[in-house]
Order: structure tokens, then C-alpha cells, then sequence
């Protein structure tokens, strides 16, 4: 049985390939046009998606990675507005697994949520983000072993060839995305946002297992 998952704010869909390869079918929502994901997609404001009841009901669960801009050391001048908040509320009336991902200074639950490290899926970058699951959804990670590679942060192409890993941040060469993050489709600046789809494999693993023990159970 095919799952559907609604990816909101979906950029070039690197979570997208993960949840895809965990075997959801994909449907993308972001404010810009997106030519480059490679699902389904759809161009709007992913707030007004979630007011659309009827709609969001013909998913099975809901990713949302809301801009990070207005918490990330570095981008705290792009003064973006907190949507998590707001979107973190709507999630909560639908009675489907969720899960909201952003970087590791944003206003997710702490006790609740699982880092993820791009070291855990033998990637050459760091790239922790965070993972709040819904209420009565439980996410494991595997164990975060200290790190063993060195971040780039100047003459990031010559390091990256000497064996540094990148960190993904401004625009970055594509050159880095297939070992870096498992991303051969995107542009630098849509690497530069993205999460590595081995993240959402691993969530979109754990939510097929809740989702297939619920329609046995029920
Ligand atoms: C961190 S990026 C998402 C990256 C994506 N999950 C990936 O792994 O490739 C955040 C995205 O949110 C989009 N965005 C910002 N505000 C939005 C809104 N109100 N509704 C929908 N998308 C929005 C931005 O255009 C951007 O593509």
C-alpha cells in the first residue's frame, strides 16, 4: 500500500528523495517555484495548505522544515518570521503523524526531538538538524559517536578534494552534493537549504512501521 506524505516548504526536495526512497509518494508545497524537485508539485503558502482540511486529509502524514533564517546563527539579519509556531498549531488538529525539521537553534522541543548528523549516514558533512515529532509519535536515532572529519569553512573546493568535509552553507559548489549530502539534482543554493534525503529515509522508515502497525490494528 502506497503512503502519501504532503513535504511542506519543500525547496528542491532533499527531504522529498528520502521519504521517497522510504516508499511515501511525494507531494511538494513551497512559496517559490521549484523546477528542479522532483515530485509532485505545487507552488503556495504552506499555512494556507494546512487551512485546507479536506485537502491535507488525503495524506497519510505531514513533513514541514519551515525557513530557517530567523534562527540560525548568521541568518538572524534576513529577519524571517517564526512560522514554526503557527505551523506546529494546524499540524496539532490533524490526527496524522507529523514531523517538523529545522536547524538546531530553532523553537523545537527539545526533550521530544532526535538530531540527526550527516556523520551517521557516512556523509562528508555535519549538518545537524532536528526532528519534533507529533504527540504520541517517538523517533530514535542512532547514537551520535564523536566526530571524525574536519569542516571546510575557506578554500572550500581545495579542502573538500583533500578530504575536509563542507558544510553547505552560502552557494555552495554542486561538485560536493552526491558525497556530501546524496544529491546529484539541485543548484548550490538549493544544497545550501536542503536536507540530506538519508535523514528522511531514516524518519520515513520509523513513520511507515507507525503507520502499517495502526492499519493492522485498527
Ligand atoms: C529550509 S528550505 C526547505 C528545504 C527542503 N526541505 C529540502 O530538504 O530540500 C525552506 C523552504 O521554505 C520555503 N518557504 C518559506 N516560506 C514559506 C511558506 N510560507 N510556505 C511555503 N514555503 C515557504 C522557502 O522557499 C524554502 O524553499
Amino acid at each position: 500500500m502506497t503512503r502519501r506524505i504532503l513535504d511542506l516548504c519543500s525547496g528542491q526536495g532533499g527531504a522529498a528523495r528520502g521519504y521517497a526512497d522510504a516508499g511515501f509518494e511525494v507531494v511538494g508545497w513551497d512559496i517559490d517555484p521549484q523546477p528542479r524537485y522532483p515530485y509532485e508539485f505545487h507552488q503556495g503558502d504552506a499555512l494556507a495548505v494546512l487551512h485546507d482540511r479536506a485537502y491535507v486529509e488525503t495524506f497519510d502524514a505531514i513533513h514541514m522544515s519551515w525557513p530557517c533564517q530567523g534562527f540560525k546563527k548568521g541568518t538572524l539579519w534576513r529577519d524571517s518570521p517564526d512560522l514554526i509556531t503557527p505551523g506546529r498549531e494546524l499540524a496539532l488538529t490533524y490526527d496524522m503523524p507529523w514531523v517538523i525539521e529545522n536547524v538546531m537553534e530553532a523553537p523545537l522541543d527539545r526533550a521530544r526531538s532526535i538530531v540527526l548528523c550527516g556523520e551517521m549516514f557516512g556523509l562528508r558533512t555535519i549538518r545537524h538538524r532536528r526532528f519534533e515529532p507529533s504527540p504520541g509519535l517517538t523517533l530514535v536515532a542512532p547514537q551520535h559517536t564523536r566526530h571524525k572529519h574536519r569542516t571546510a569553512h575557506s578554500r572550500r573546493r581545495e579542502m573538500w578534494d583533500r578530504g575536509y568535509h563542507a558544510s553547505f552553507t552560502g552557494d555552495i559548489g554542486t561538485y560536493a552534493g552526491p558525497e556530501g549530502m546524496g544529491i546529484d539534482w539541485m543548484t548550490g543554493n538549493g544544497l545550501s537549504e536542503a536536507i540530506p534525503p538519508a535523514y528522511t529515509w531514516f524518519v520515513g522508515m520509523q513513520l511507515v512501521n507507525v503507520l502499517t502497525t495502526q492499519s493492522i490494528a485498527a
